[in-house]
Order: C-alpha cells, then sequence, then structure tokens
C-alpha cells in the first residue's frame, strides 16, 4: 500500500520511485503533484472517483499522487443507496470513504436531493403520499451515517432553471412541485440536524459562461442563497460544478468574477465540484483539442481560485480512461474525448499543466 507521505508527493522515498516506475514513469516527471500544489495555496485538490477505478492499480496510484480529497461519482446517489424503500445501503460509499481515510484524504458527499438518479420507486411515490419524510428521512440516515466523517454534502443539486419559467428561477422538479420552494430549506436543516460540523453545500451548474441563459442562473442563484440566508438556512457553500465547453461556450471571466465577490459577501464559502472540459465541436486532431481545453480551464481557474472563498477544486474524473463511450458519428471521428488531467493512459494533458499553473498562481488562503 502507498503511504501518506508518498501520496503526497514526497520524492526521495524509495518505495515510491520503484512502484512508479513500475506503474506510470511520466507521472513522476510531471512535477510536483496537484494535491502539494494546492495545499501549498491552503486549497485542496481532487477529484470524482468511484470503486471500479480503484481497482485499477495504476490508476489508484495516480489518484494518490494527485488528490487530497475524493468524491463518489456514484455511489451516494440515491438509485444505489435506497434501491428499496426504507432499505438503505451504504457499504459501496463506505468502501470509498475508507479508502480516503486509510490514504490522509477528505470525503465528501454527493448528494442528497436530486431531480435525478433516483430509485424508480420514489417519484411516483412522492405523487401518491406527498410526505416531506421521503426526503428527511433519507437526508437524516445519510447523514448521520457519515456524521463527523464528511468534508461537505452536496444537500441540494441543480434547484434552478430559470428557462422552466418560474419567477424565482427554480426548476419544475418533482420535488418543486410536490413539496414546493421550501423543499430545499428543509433539507439543509435535517442535513444540519443529523451532522453539526460537515460543510453544507448548494450545488449547480451553468453558473460561469457567457450568455443570457447563464446570466439569469447566476441571478436565480444568488437570488437563492441570499434567500436561505436571510431564512437562517444553515448553507455554508456554494458549489460551481463547472462542467465548461472549449468550443461552444466561453468562460465569462468579468461576469463570474462579480458572481463570485457577491458570493463571498454573503459569507458562503465557494467550492469547485466537478469540473471538467466538454471537447465536443472542435477538430479531430488531439493537439488543438487540447489546447483549447487547457485554455477554457485557465480561464475559469484563473478567476475561480483568485477568490478568497474558494476552498476546493475537485474534477469530475481524473481520467478520461473512464468516460462513456458514445457512438454518435462525431465520437466514432474524434475518438476519446478529452477532458480532464490525465488522458486515457494515464498521461498528463495539457489541461493539468493548465491547472498546476493556475494553483501556483492562487493566492494563498
Ligand atoms: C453524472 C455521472 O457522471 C454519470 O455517469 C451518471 O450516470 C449521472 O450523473 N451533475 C452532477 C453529477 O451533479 O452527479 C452528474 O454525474 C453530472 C452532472
Amino acid at each position: 500500500m502507498i503511504s501518506r507521505r508518498a501520496a503526497l508527493g514526497i520524492i526521495g522515498a524509495a518505495p515510491m520511485v520503484a512502484l512508479a516506475e513500475q506503474l506510470r514513469p511520466s507521472l513522476v516527471d510531471a512535477g510536483p503533484s496537484l494535491r502539494a500544489l494546492a495545499e501549498a495555496r491552503g486549497l485542496l485538490f481532487g477529484t470524482a472517483t468511484a470503486n471500479f477505478e480503484l481497482r485499477q492499480k495504476d490508476f489508484e496510484f495516480a489518484l494518490l499522487r494527485d488528490c487530497g480529497i475524493i468524491v463518489p461519482e456514484y455511489e451516494l446517489k440515491r438509485d444505489l443507496t435506497e434501491p428499496a424503500q426504507g432499505i438503505m445501503d451504504f457499504s459501496a460509499a463506505d468502501a470509498l470513504l475508507d479508502f480516503a481515510h486509510r490514504h490522509g484524504m477528505f470525503f465528501r458527499g454527493h448528494t442528497l436531493v436530486w431531480y435525478a438518479s433516483n430509485p424508480p420507486w420514489l417519484e411516483p411515490m412522492a405523487a401518491a403520499a406527498p410526505d416531506e419524510r421521503i426526503f428527511t428521512d433519507y437526508i437524516r440516515a445519510a447523514v448521520r451515517h457519515y456524521a463527523g466523517r464528511m468534508h461537505s454534502w452536496d444537500v441540494v443539486n441543480e434547484a434552478i432553471e430559470p428557462r422552466d419559467g418560474n419567477g424565482d428561477g427554480l426548476r419544475k422538479s418533482f420535488w418543486l412541485s410536490r413539496f414546493g420552494p421550501s423543499y430545499i430549506d428543509t433539507a439543509f436543516h435535517a442535513a444540519r440536524d443529523a451532522d453539526p460540523s460537515a460543510l453544507l453545500v448548494y450545488n449547480d451548474y451553468g453558473l460561469e459562461e457567457e450568455g443570457p441563459i447563464f446570466d439569469a442562473r447566476r441571478r436565480s442563484a444568488l437570488k437563492l442563497l441570499e434567500g436561505m440566508i436571510s431564512r437562517g438556512v444553515p448553507v455554508g457553500a456554494l458549489g460551481l460544478q463547472a462542467h465548461l465547453g472549449a468550443f461552444t461556450r466561453r468562460v465569462d471571466q468579468r461576469k463570474l468574477e462579480a458572481f463570485l465577490n457577491e458570493v463571498r459577501a454573503t459569507g458562503l464559502r465557494i467550492l469547485i465540484t466537478e469540473h471538467d472540459v466538454d471537447d465536443g465541436g472542435g477538430p479531430v486532431d488531439f493537439t488543438t483539442r487540447d489546447r483549447a481545453v487547457a485554455d477554457a480551464s485557465r480561464r475559469f481557474l484563473d478567476v475561480a481560485l483568485d477568490n478568497r472563498s474558494t476552498m476546493a477544486l475537485l474534477t469530475w474524473g481524473l481520467t478520461d480512461r473512464y468516460l462513456k463511450p458514445e457512438s454518435t458519428r462525431e465520437q466514432i471521428l474524434r475518438g476519446t474525448p478529452r477532458m480532464l488531467p490525465l488522458d486515457a493512459t494515464l498521461q498528463p494533458t495539457p489541461m493539468r499543466e493548465a491547472i498546476a499553473q493556475a494553483l501556483r498562481g492562487a493566492r494563498k488562503r
């Protein structure tokens, strides 16, 4: 097993070098780990991962080298944790948490209340008997199970969608239609009751880029957060998913900066929770795609890491290896998408270098 020292990237540890050479020599040459660069600035760097990925030793090595925090991509979604009503199983997420803590990494929880990735029984049940316990019981059970061990919880995920036409910008999800807008406050109170210490996060996408839709999303998110704070709801941070597009969309640095300053002014912390860069719409050749992905990441991170309330950066996967193959014409012509810090063979991509540079340039917390 790799020690915490090795995971921190302290070069000179002979066993680590031997293992490193065996597994992936290029990573050893990639300079300081992202974890070390982040920690030098008082930040955390990490990724979403899954148990099946960690069974591959070369990936495990890469993850231990670069990450100080992990989040399960699947194992804490309700379709997996409560497949039949009242039968909760946290064993898969427990395995990931044990792995994280054994290796000196933080662990975050994703997600408690979302309109997607729910078990098939949930929505019909909420329709038949709209009783808030259908989400508060779940929140209490999950959050209590991990109380004292969780860095942060994404309590509510993706609750805004201004295009749905509600005046408050809230998404017309089954949660909203069954329980009204107060379901969000209720969810955060239930989480706080079950764990007095975890940072409670509101997490959403589409807050980073240019255009009227993104402007409206920023406005709705800020309104939601300010409302929650004024009502004494125990929200502690905004999670910026930061799923960006390299060729189809563009980070709006000026508006992002202003938005994050407003978030900071509310007293909330900021986490970058699911960063990746979609390379769809670009040319076939890797060099151009990689450059555009890295540039988009850098444009975003230079602003997001400059805000002193930002405390962590997590990518949605560390390597392109586990991205789901798609069989669209574009995918067949262009091959594997390249949207993460390591490519499918675990070689660092220009995006990894962009992240390293952005971390080096970030102010110290
Ligand atoms: C996605 C996973 O990556 C998929 O593989 C899964 O099937 C569905 O969920 N926003 C979120 C994440 O908050 O949970 C989503 O993850 C990506 C978008």
